[in-house]
């Protein structure tokens, strides 16, 4: 397993609340949630269908705006950004620069090749968020992150010519094509076979040992929360 970094926390999330009503009904989803996250450290949220796995990734992405509380991410530079409450448009450069996300259901953009889905992240991300590294820098570990995916012959296909097994890994190479602070994974194995889940995992593990990013999934797979430094359990 690779080492945490404790003293280093990158992520600090507090009092985070959500609610959701249908006009009639309110349910609240997430009541109150703590953690804090380390360079270098994986975390599974683990939890029933319904439990709220997606809305927690989603608030943590910001784009989703929680009830009450917050979410303090460090970046490369030192300075934290603070979030939570914000919407959408208000977490746009934080998005783009620091974090990188795999979608549960993929969200590629239909309109663009796998290819320019992945180009599409490193462009948006602009130099701030690697660091020293070059967009050809980026691009060129990108691709190579594409060849251990086995997806170098679907580069020039669009999204909806692929499997959906292709399309969750062209999701998690556009996720770290700009080397995120953080990357989050909503059941990134959840659409592929043994051999591919275990390639998805090893570029998730990969990525924290060589980045010091750190990783929040959600799975209902207990060989992925097996790796895990730590498992919260989100009540249904
Ligand atoms: N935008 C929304 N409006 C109303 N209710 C919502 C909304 N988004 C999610 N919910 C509800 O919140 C609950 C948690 O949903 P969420 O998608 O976070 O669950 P999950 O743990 O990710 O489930 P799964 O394992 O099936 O992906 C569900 O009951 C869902 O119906
Ligand atoms: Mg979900």
């Amino acid at each position: 397993m690779i080492c945490a970094d404790t003293a280093s926390p990158l992520l600090q999330v507090a009092g985070l609340r959500k609610t959701f009503s249908d006009g009639q009904v309110d349910r609240e989803i997430l009541s109150g949630l703590d953690f804090t996250l380390a360079q270098s450290e994986m975390l599974v949220l683990w939890g029933p269908s319904g439990s709220g796995k997606s809305t927690l990734l989603n608030i943590l992405a910001g784009v989703l705006a929680a009830d009450a509380g917050s979410v303090d991410l460090l970046d490369n530079q030192g300075s934290t950004w603070s979030y939570g409450q914000d919407d959408a448009q208000a977490t746009t450069r934080l998005r783009r620069q620091l974090i990188g996300y795999v979608f549960q259901f993929f969200n590629l953009i239909p309109t663009l090749t796998v290819a320019e889905n992945i180009e599409l992240t490193i462009k948006l991300a602009g130099n701030a968020s690697a660091g020293l590294r070059t967009a050809a820098d980026l691009r060129e570990q990108a691709l190579a992150k594409a060849d251990t995916l086995g997806l170098t012959s679907l580069l020039d296909m669009f999204p909806e010519t692929l499997s959906g097994g292709e399309q969750q890994r062209a999701a998690l190479v556009r996720a770290l094509a700009h080397q995120p602070r953080l990357l989050l994974a909503d059941e990134p194995t959840g659409n592929l076979d043994a051999s591919n889940a275990s390639r998805v995992m090893d570029a998730l593990t990969d990525q924290l040992a060589h980045s010091g990013c750190g990783l929040v999934v959600a799975t209902h797979d207990p060989a992925i929360a097996e790796q895990a430094h730590r498992v919260i359990a989100l009540p249904c």
